[in-house]
């Protein structure tokens, strides 16, 4: 695939809104990409807001349709957690402990615990997939009381590794960009990512919103994503249950 045109804005009520419009009004022929300092109504999933002050990255692109067995929102959390990887060990700063939660969330895992530190929300527009990228980086959400806890990159390194720095969000950006322009779907080369990435299973007393019958809750102990076969395994002390991806509404933890 070719590389990406990027605005960078200074501020937009949300990237994948400025994507939208661009393929509107410019032809649909383009890849193009849109990087905001900042957002006035960022979105998440589950149609709740992305707080999106300065100094997080909030970037959304267009991508065309694949034939994908791997949810695109796992497929595109791979891509911005290596991509983030790569750019850290430039600073010559290692990270091992982030990975990612079924379906949309980037963690950072220390002291037993997961911390959101960005999430990918996937729509689809015309003949695309409209992904968003939200990653914590040089702003502040450890106090802020979300659902998940949240950490971004800047206080988690001040705080857990003792290393004061602002990371470099067009930078990264730019580095996630290139890493999807020269993606190219490998299922088994993804399976073994999923290995190394995915902490899914990791995570106990898990809440699910289940999607059939109307909507209901229900506690896990355990669950399991089994990528191969477009499933969920829940798992409640002896009992087991399995559900077909988009049975699933939520998943919180
Ligand atoms: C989630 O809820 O985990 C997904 C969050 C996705 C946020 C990003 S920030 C860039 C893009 N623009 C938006 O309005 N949302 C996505």
């Amino acid at each position: 695939m070719t590389n990406y045109n990027l605005y960078i804005l200074d501020s937009c009520k949300s990237t994948q809104e400025e994507v939208k419009y661009f393929l509107s009004s410019q032809g649909q022929e383009k890849f193009v990409a849109f990087l905001a300092s900042e957002q006035t109504q960022g979105k998440g999933s589950y149609s709740r807001e992305w707080v999106s002050e300065k100094g997080g990255l909030y970037l959304s692109f267009n991508y065309p349709f694949f034939k994908n067995l791997i949810p695109s929102s796992i497929i595109f959390s791979l891509i911005a957690i290596k991509s983030l990887k790569d750019y850290l060990l430039q600073q010559k700063i290692v990270l091992d402990n982030i990975g990612l939660i079924y379906p949309n969330d980037m963690v950072l895992k220390f002291n037993k615990d997961y911390y959101k530190v960005g999430g990918v929300l996937v729509e689809t527009y015309k003949n695309f997939y409209i992904v968003g990228i939200g990653i914590n980086v040089n702003n502040s959400v450890l106090n802020y009381k979300f659902e998940h806890r949240a950490i971004s990159l800047k206080e988690y390194f001040l705080l857990y590794e003792n290393i004061s720095k602002e990371f470099d969000v067009v930078e990264i950006g730019k580095k996630i960009l290139h890493n999807v322009a020269s993606f190219k779907y490998d299922q088994e080369e993804l399976f073994k990512e999923l290995e190394k990435f995915d902490f899914s299973s990791e995570i106990q007393n898990v809440e699910v919103l289940l999607f059939w019958d109307g909507e209901k809750k229900d506690k896990f102990d355990k669950i399991k994503i089994d990528y191969l076969n477009n499933k969920i395994v829940l798992y409640k002390g002896r009992m087991r249950k399995e559900l077909k991806f988009e049975k699933i509404f939520r998943i919180m933890y």
